[in-house]
């Protein structure tokens, strides 16, 4: 099993949409197994984005990331991060396909709602950065026999 970091980013929040993309990911599946409404630091934001340093778009990035709460999540299922990835759609609002949260929920192209790790190891050190000791919990969901086919002794 995977486990990928979502942020819903302070767009999300201040439309009052959280709600609806969290149920996304509960509809498809996917168990949530970390989350908080918390205020991103500079620091944290900066270190977060460190690969966008150069890029033109970081000081907006950073600023808009910082300037009011978001919510963080840590999602896990069978190849959880791509398909995180995929359900919320292309980078830009005006090109994400409808169908994904993107392209159903905003137009705007830098605020884009959501942000999900993009690969495995951006997940595992994106998870240390937003989630202390505990603040993940393994659970069982009582209707996990039903999300997967274990009938072969793995998750199908
Ligand atoms: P994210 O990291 O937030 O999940 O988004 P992403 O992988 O789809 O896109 P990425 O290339 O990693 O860019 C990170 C965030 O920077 C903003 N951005 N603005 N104006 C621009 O050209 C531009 N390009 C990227 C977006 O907020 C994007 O989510
Ligand atoms: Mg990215």
């Amino acid at each position: 099993m995977e486990t990928t970091l979502i942020i819903l980013k302070p767009d999300a929040v201040q439309r009052g949409l959280t709600g609806k993309i969290i149920s996304r990911f509960e509809d498809k599946g996917l168990q949530v197994v970390g989350m908080k409404l918390m205020q991103i630091s500079q620091q944290l934001a900066a270190t977060h984005y460190e690969a966008h340093k150069e890029r033109p778009f970081y000081p907006g990035l950073v600023k808009f990331m910082t300037s009011s709460p978001v919510v963080v999540m840590a999602i896990r299922g069978n190849g959880a991060i791509g398909i995180a990835r995929n359900m919320m759609g292309a980078t830009f609002g005006s090109k994400a396909n409808p169908g994904t949260i993107r392209g159903d929920f905003g137009v705007s192209n830098s605020f884009n709602l959501i942000h999900g790790s993009d690969s495995p190891e951006a997940a595992e050190r994106e998870l240390k950065l937003f989630f202390g000791a505990g603040e993940v919990l393994n659970w069982s969901r009582a209707g996990e026999v039903w999300v997967y086919d274990m009938s072969g002794g793995k998750a199908e």
